[in-house]
């Protein structure tokens, strides 16, 4: 391999790897892994939290989507129509559990207490894995970097 050739490798390396890190860098999410139409459940550390108004489970996934809203004075729970089927807020602690997981569940969770404040208070890493134990995501790079290789070795 040339210079030239292992500078470009190191490159698509990095771009690789800040690409599958995301824009949480900089505060590492929980990684949990749920078997194809399963449940998950997520907590919060609840001494952790502020006092709050509203606390917010979000899906972040191309889009910011709500899960769960939680209005602590009314103590009214409020899930999104696209998850109030398989969705169970403990209002007690606040975690989240999500039943029946799908493929294109995939992604990022956090929740987020709105008050005085907006405080991040829990974010997790969530990969669906089918039932013969293969995470789809971390695989990716496996497959990927090889045929990387060897296209380098050719140039
Ligand atoms: C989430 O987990 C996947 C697979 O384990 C990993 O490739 C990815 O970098 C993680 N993302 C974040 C933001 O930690
Ligand atoms: C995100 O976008 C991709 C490509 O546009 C799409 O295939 C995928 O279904 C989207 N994911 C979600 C969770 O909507
Ligand atoms: C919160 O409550 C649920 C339901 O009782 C329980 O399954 C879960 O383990 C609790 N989480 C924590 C962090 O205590």
């Amino acid at each position: 391999m040339t210079l030239a050739s292992i500078h470009l490798l190191l490159t698509l390396t990095a771009l690789l790897i800040s690409k599958t890190a995301g824009s949480f860098a900089e505060n590492q999410p929980k990684s949990l892994s749920v078997k194809l139409g399963n449940s998950i459940q997520m907590d919060i550390n609840k001494n952790s939290i502020p006092p709050f108004d509203e606390l917010i489970w979000t899906f972040f996934s191309n889009y910011s989507k709500t899960i769960v809203t939680y209005h602590y004075e009314t103590k009214e729970i409020d899930p999104d129509t696209a998850y109030k089927d398989r969705v169970d807020f403990n209002d007690q602690n606040f975690s989240l559990t999500l039943k029946n997981m799908q493929k294109n569940d995939c992604g990022l969770y956090g929740a987020i207490t709105i008050g005085d404040r907006t405080t991040h208070v829990g974010e997790y890493n969530v990969s669906v894995v089918e039932n013969h134990g293969s995470p789809t995501a971390i695989f990716l790079p496996w497959i990927l970097f090889p045929s990387m290789l060897t296209a380098m070795i050719m140039i």
